[in-house]
């Protein structure tokens, strides 16, 4: 039976590059798309830029363009981004297009005409000089009960909790003035009309797994659910409401529309209708997301779904986040690697076996160790599954394929009959599953052709027809294996297709091995991955978040989704004396200091460290300190840190200075006594 599936991953947003994060979902959902292609169902994969919102609308005033300048310059990127990782799309759009905007207002139009729209005034920070409302994250001031300044717009670090009108003395991020209390009438979603609907959806329609329709009847499906603030006043890039002048819809009431938008773009273009894939019941709706999205995808999503009479997801496959080496990704660390870094340095198939070798069907977080990422795609790609086919490819050139198939103990057939677990697996998105069968199999085959030994048989004209037998065996283990792989190594399953002349389209080819056919010439598949480089992609991504913390003024990097609020800092792990010894702290006079024009944070000091030995370093320390007031001064650096190229020049080394950052930076001092160059213990 051919099913039909429309297929979507979530909207990226179009205010950052693409990282290895996302990655996690736009290939988990690629996976699942090849797969069931390969089965020969009809499936779709769509996906489009999430363009709307204050972030947006911002940075591209900050930056001096338009909004469609910026938008669409993200779009070409993450576009190419996801190209590079073999990530296929039907359709990739924009929720900032005219589809959107149509089917925008038809699900409006359901929306009132059900009278679940209802309006009420809020009260919110405005910023008088950006001319606009603020979110909680735009907003800093001193906490009203503990009392210290420059706190977040909606906890302290001393654990206290608020609204961002309480805090005392509130700044605004985005201009540094003083906001006002301003009233502005918004439009609500009243969700709790559709309470009853949303229980049922959640507890008995099989979409969600069940430890989230758990979480989602145990929190929010257990208490009345709140109305959902749909729109935002002007100013505010997205749609204003057709009904409300001066209002715009939430970008988040937009953006899951945009998959329809995005479907019916597809439809478009290839003469069908939308109707096939959003409001029948042949066709099955599949959502790939991440953990944090989950409420937007399981009430809101399905409640307008319902109200506007589309197709409710059939699944909504929910992963967890990605870690890298056991913590959190950070721009400071590196690991939170762009796509565009990563392509640099490594074979993207990599990170497809990867990332396929760790994918389940629960919601768990999972770990790039990099470590790990070597040794399993060099042990299990490069030695098992490619080691199978190079070590015949050169010789069964010259062989062919014999005329049947010769006698292999059984491996083909038992690998054929593997097919369906390991299709299950896929199907169930078990990915961690399917690529340790797809293992077995693999470790089974390559003792057939260390036993047989054809580089011995090579030599001997005698052997040539059992040679070619184990050209045969091993060639056709090689492309069952390459079969199963395909929807996570599509450029192996294409190498594959050229060496036997025979293009792998279908999971079929997997059972009837080839036979009675020549072989082309043997070209390299893949390459062992090296530690080496994966160490250069984390020093690029260091210098990369160090040269846009310099270059940005510094709210712009607040708009940054995986910018975190400042936190206290926790003590670091314990350490020898041997290990702080390794640090060559030495006390230095600063001998120059002057501005670096472009660069917003920096001075450029010249040290001395005693004779004619001087550093030149590069310290983000602008905004506290004036250049002449430094001249003269003894400060301590470390002297034996790894010099570091940045775009004005190379640092030597690091002032020691407390404090979190801006104009709060206090450069550690020296009792007069001390000489240059003395070292510090
Ligand atoms: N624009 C919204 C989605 C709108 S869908 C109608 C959004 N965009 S996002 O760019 O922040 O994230 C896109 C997807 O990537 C989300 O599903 C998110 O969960 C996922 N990931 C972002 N960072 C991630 C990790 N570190 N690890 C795994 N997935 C991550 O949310
Ligand atoms: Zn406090």
């Amino acid at each position: 039976m051919t099913r039909r599936l429309l297929v979507t991953a979530a909207l990226p947003y179009a205010n950052g590059p693409i990282h290895i994060g996302h990655l996690v979902e736009y290939l988990q959902t690629d996976i699942w798309v090849r797969f069931q292609k390969l089965r020969s169902h009809r499936c779709l994969y769509i996906c489009a830029d999430d363009t709307h919102g204050t972030a947006i609308m911002i940075r591209a005033r900050k930056e001096g363009r338009s909004e469609l300048d910026l938008i669409g310059e993200m779009s070409e990127s993450h576009q190419r981004d996801f190209a590079g990782f073999g990530i296929e799309f039907d359709n990739y759009g924009s929720t900032h297009s005219d589809e959107n905007r149509k089917i925008c207002g038809e699900f409006w139009q359901a929306l009132r005409s059900e009278n679940l729209v209802t309006e009420r005034t809020v009260e919110q920070l405005f910023d008088p000089e950006a001319e606009t409302f603020l979110a909680d994250r735009f907003v800093r001031g001193t906490c009203p009960k503990c009392g210290r300044t420059d706190q977040a717009g909606d906890n302290c670090t001393c654990g206290h909790t608020y609204n961002p009108t309480d805090l005392i003395d509130p700044v605004s991020t985005l201009s540094g003035a003083t906001p006002v209390l301003r009233e502005s009438a918004h439009l609500f979603v009243e969700l709790e009309k559709l309470h009853g609907f949303l229980n049922q959806w959640v507890s008995e329609s099989g979409a969600l797994q069940s430890e989230t329709a758990n979480y989602l009847k145990g929190h929010f499906l257990a208490e009345e659910l709140r109305d959902w603030d749909v729109s935002r006043p002007s100013p505010y890039f997205g749609f204003e409401i057709p009904d409300s002048p001066g209002n715009y819809w939430y970008v988040w009431f937009d953006a899951p529309i945009g998959y329809i938008a995005s479907t019916q773009q597809w439809c478009d273009r290839n003469g069908e209708k939308l109707e096939d894939w959003w409001k029948s019941d042949e066709c099955e709706v599949h959502h790939f997301i991440g953990k944090d999205i989950t409420y937007f995808h399981t009430l809101f999503w399905p409640g307008m779904l319902k109200t506007a009479g589309y197709s409710l997801p059939t699944k909504v496959h929910i992963h967890g986040f990605l870690n890298v080496n056991g913590t959190k990704m950070s721009k400071r660390d590196g690991t939170l690697v762009k796509a565009e870094t990563f392509l640099k340095h490594i074979d993207p198939a990599a990170l497809r076996y990867f990332y396929a070798s760790k994918l389940s069907s629960r919601v768990e977080d999972l770990d790039l160790s990099l470590t790990e990422f070597v040794d399993k795609v060099n042990s299990d790609l490069v030695g098992k599954v490619v080691n199978l086919a190079s070590r015949v490819g050169k010789f069964a050139g010259r062989t062919g394929l014999s005329d049947t198939y010769p006698d292999d103990g059984g491996l083909f057939k038992k690998a054929a009959e593997a097919g369906d677990a390991i299709a299950e697996a896929y199907e169930q998105c078990e990915y961690a599953r399917a690529m340790r069968l797809v293992m077995e199999l693999a470790d089974a085959a390559n003792p057939f052709v260390e036993h047989a030994k054809p580089w011995e048989m090579k030599k001997d004209p005698e052997r040539q027809d059992e040679l070619r037998d184990v050209c045969t065996v091993a060639l056709n283990l090689f492309r069952q294996l390459a079969v199963y792989l395909t929807p996570v190594l599509p450029s192996l399953a294409k190498a594959c297709g050229e060496l036997l002349d025979d293009p792998i389209v279908s999971w079929d080819q997997s059972q009837t091995p080839l036979v009675g056919r020549g072989v082309n010439k043997f070209k390299r598949m893949m390459d062992r991955v090296q530690l080496e480089n994966l160490e250069k992609m984390i020093e690029e991504s260091k210098e990369e978040a160090a040269a846009e913390a310099e270059s940005a003024d510094s709210p712009a990097s607040q708009y940054n989704d995986s910018d975190q609020p400042l936190k206290d800092e926790p003590m670091a792990d314990e350490i020898t004396i041997d290990d702080f010894m390794k640090v060559d702290l030495r006390v230095a006079r600063v001998v120059e200091a002057e501005h670096v024009p472009e660069a917003n944070k920096l001075l450029k000091l010249t040290l001395s460290l005693g004779g004619d030995e001087t550093r030149q370093v590069f310290a983000g320390i602008k905004a506290a300190y004036e250049p002449e007031k430094l001249v003269g001064r003894l400060v301590v650096m470390v002297a034996n840190l790894k010099p570091r190229k940045m775009r004005f020049g190379l640092s030597e080394g690091m002032v020691c200075a407390s404090g979190p950052g801006g104009e709060e930076v206090f450069i550690l001092g020296v009792d007069e006594g001390a000489q240059p160059g003395q070292r510090v213990h």
